[in-house]
């Protein structure tokens, strides 16, 4: 179905749109998405960009049953800057999903910024996205670009959950909560040889410079300089019992990069949610006894793959088992996946006015979903006015209300206040 896409056209370029990395497991899927929800002749002009001419004929190709590409190819290496650059001057938007960021990004980045490119990915390598936007705000604050790091599974549910449940707290009550609680109540897919690849090139990085660690471990790792923290410690490493929800709790592997990302949001929105503001994610395990087993089973489980990850020998020996760069979990395994996040916004005064939001998603979280909130974040970057300027953005403050009403709209999610 092609749909309208919207009618900010401020910056005029060959193309709104390019998905660099179209080649990829998780690049494929969001053409796939694009060329399904917008096709090629609607009000969408979108182009696909990769390494390889002939990879990327061939994703075209499943795309669309002719021998004519339907969609402009261009073939660009991210590691030829003067090439990056001019994909840049060609598009109002560069989506991305050339990873590991760490090793392919910061040339994208780098051309976004100089050259008032939109831009959106799906890293959840904070220290990279620590090292960007020290280097490059300036850089995209000059030329308006908005760069917008975690559209995926990391941290869309997290940052436009907090995000929906603050606004509707303030629209019932006229204060924002300050605590909200993520749980994932339900979370069914795989995972592919590119986010392996970017966890153990973290474990590279951290073991070469032990610093890199410490940026990892800062629950407010992304906060703008100079500016305060708060109070809020490191990640849930163990089984834990949670009160409010009445269930166990395990680590939930995502918060060392989300609960970093929701953090970054509320400084740079002046702390809206006060400078005390809480935030923390894990994941449901049930009741009684059975509960408590399977938090403990994901908490060592957890501990034990980031131990083999950080040790050399085990890491090849684990990145030997885990899929290699390109594949990933399988069509059905996408289709029938699913997630389910609840959130407890917590009233600053009065527990009885605290509100308990939900959000799904109708495919696995890291793939079919994050294909689906990638595509619709780089729609929204092209066409929804906001009222920010250029730099380094989240999510939510970014793109906010106009990328929930999009991905409810086209992307099988809802987000609801269940409570
Ligand atoms: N946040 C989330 O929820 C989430 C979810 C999924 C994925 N991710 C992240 O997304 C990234 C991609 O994951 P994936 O599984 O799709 O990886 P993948 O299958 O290995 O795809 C990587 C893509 O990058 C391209 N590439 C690599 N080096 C390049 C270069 N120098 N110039 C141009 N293109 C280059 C590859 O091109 P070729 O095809 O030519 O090799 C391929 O298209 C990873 O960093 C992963 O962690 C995050």
């Amino acid at each position: 179905m092609v749909q309208q896409a919207g009618a900010d056209k401020s910056l005029e370029r060959e193309f709104d749109v390019v998905l660099f990395g179209a080649t990829g497991f998780t690049g494929k899927l969001v053409a796939e998405y694009l060329y399904q929800t917008y096709g090629t002749n609607g009000t969408l002009k979108w182009a696909m960009a990769g390494r390889s001419q002939q990879k990327l004929e061939a994703v075209a190709a499943g795309l669309a049953d002719t021998k004519v590409s339907p969609v402009p190819l261009i073939v660009v290496d991210s590691s030829d800057e003067d090439a990056v650059t001019q994909l840049a001057r060609r598009t109002r938007v560069i989506c991305t999903t050339v990873g590991p960021y760490a090793l392919y990004g910061t040339p994208v980045v780098a051309a976004c910024a100089a050259n008032g490119t939109h831009y959106c990915d799906l890293t959840g390598e904070v220290q990279w996205m620590y090292q960007v936007i020290h280097e490059y705000q300036t850089s995209a604050e000059n030329s308006g670009a908005r760069i917008v790091h975690t559209c995926g599974f990391d941290s869309i549910p997290s940052d436009l959950g907090v995000f929906f449940v603050q606004q509707q707290m303030f629209a019932r009550h006229g204060v924002y909560a300050d605590q909200v609680r993520f749980r994932v109540a339900k979370a069914d897919g795989g995972m592919s040889g590119g986010t392996v690849a970017s966890l153990m090139n973290m474990m590279e990085e951290v073991k070469a410079d032990p610093a890199i660690g410490d940026v990892i471990d800062d629950p407010y790792a992304l906060n703008p300089r100079n500016m305060p923290q708060g109070p809020d410690g490191p990640d849930q490493v163990a089984a834990m019992y949670d009160t409010k929800f009445q269930q166990w709790t395990a680590p939930f592997v995502m918060a060392a990069i989300n609960t970093r990302v929701v953090r970054r949001s509320n400084a740079l929105l002046d702390f809206r949610y006060g400078q005390q503001f809480r935030y923390d994610e894990a994941i449901l395990t049930g009741s009684g006894p059975l509960g408590y087993m399977k938090a403990a089973a994901v908490a060592s489980g957890s501990f034990l793959v980031m131990l083999a990850s950080a040790i050399s020998p085990l890491r090849s020996m684990l990145t030997s088992v885990l899929p290699a760069q390109g594949e990933g979990p399988s069509e059905e395994t996408i289709k029938r996946g699913s997630f389910v996040i609840e959130l407890l916004a917590e009233h600053p005064t009065d527990a009885s006015k605290n509100l308990r939001g939900r959000i799904t998603a109708d495919r696995d979280p890291g793939y079919g979903a994050t294909a689906k909130m990638l595509g619709e974040s780089a729609v929204s970057l092209a066409f929804d006015p906001v009222d920010v300027g250029g730099g380094f953005w989240t999510p939510s403050t970014a793109l906010g209300e106009a990328l929930i009403n999009r991905l409810q709209a086209s992307a099988g999610m809802t987000f609801d206040i269940i409570d």
